[in-house]
């Protein structure tokens, strides 16, 4: 299996509220983007491609390895994931598909996701079970029921998927549709999207506080100091 991974970076990251795109914030003194594409090629994928804002392609070439391929992305996710799609070398054949504001995915989970795909799942997704009673409303904010919270999961990313599952479900995708994951796009073409267990440091940077907790998460791992160094 030859793996690919893409990182949908092109957002803007309007709930962040930062003064430049969310991808490029930085985490410990890293810009998000760095940190997951770090956590793709440890997790095993052989390379990446990027979807960024045009408007900033420099900054991000400067943020990344050499060898990962940039593209321009588009004014959604699906057009961005779509435009990198493109983008992918003829010899993959898997492709995972994560998201640029999960900087602390362990490479565990990737390697994860990855294993289902060798063991023949055409699609999978990381997934965590959801802990909150969940209820649905109505335009009043009446509550108008509780699903069981059993059979209900929260998706993560990356999500993996055999190149010809992803490249198939983006070919009948409507341009101009957009849909929340790539999960839902494979499976709106009848693909069978299967799940392993994601992980609570996957967690999406979304408003300033999911920022706040993920430096608190690189400083906790912050390495032991260096033999010699004396503590008091
Ligand atoms: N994304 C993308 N292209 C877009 C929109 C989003 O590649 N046109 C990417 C983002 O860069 C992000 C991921 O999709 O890594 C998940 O989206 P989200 O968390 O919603 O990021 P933003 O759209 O940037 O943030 P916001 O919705 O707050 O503006
Ligand atoms: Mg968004």
């Amino acid at each position: 299996m030859h793996a690919v991974g893409i990182v949908a970076a092109a957002g803007s990251g309007l709930r962040l509220g930062a003064d430049r795109p969310k991808a490029l914030v930085p985490l410990g003194g890293r810009p998000l983007v760095a940190w997951s594409v770090a956590a793709l090629l440890d997790g095993g994928v052989a390379e990446v491609v990027v979807a960024v804002p045009a408007a900033e392609r420099d900054e991000f070439a400067a943020a990344l390895p050499a060898g990962v391929v940039l593209v321009e992305g588009g004014a959604t996710r699906t057009a961005s994931v779509r435009a990198a799609l493109a983008a992918v070398p003829g010899e993959a054949t898997a492709v995972l598909v994560h998201d640029a504001a999960r900087p602390l995915t362990p490479p565990a989970v990737v390697s994860r996701v990855l294993a289902a795909l060798v063991a023949g799942a055409p699609a999978v997704v990381p997934v965590l079970p959801v802990v909150d009673t969940t209820v649905a409303v109505d335009d009043a904010g009446i509550v108008t029921g509780a699903p069981d919270r059993g059979s209900l999961r929260r998706v993560q990313t990356p999500q993996g998927f055999s190149r010809a599952a992803l490249d198939a479900a983006y070919d009948r995708l409507p341009v101009g549709q957009e849909l929340t994951d790539d999960a839902a796009v494979v499976r709106a073409a009848g693909i069978p999207v299967g799940t392993v267990p994601g992980d609570e440091r996957s967690a999406k940077v979304t408003v300033a506080h999911d920022l706040a907790l993920a430096e608190l998460m690189v400083g906790a791992a912050a390495p032991e100091p260096a033999a010699g160094t004396v503590l008091r």
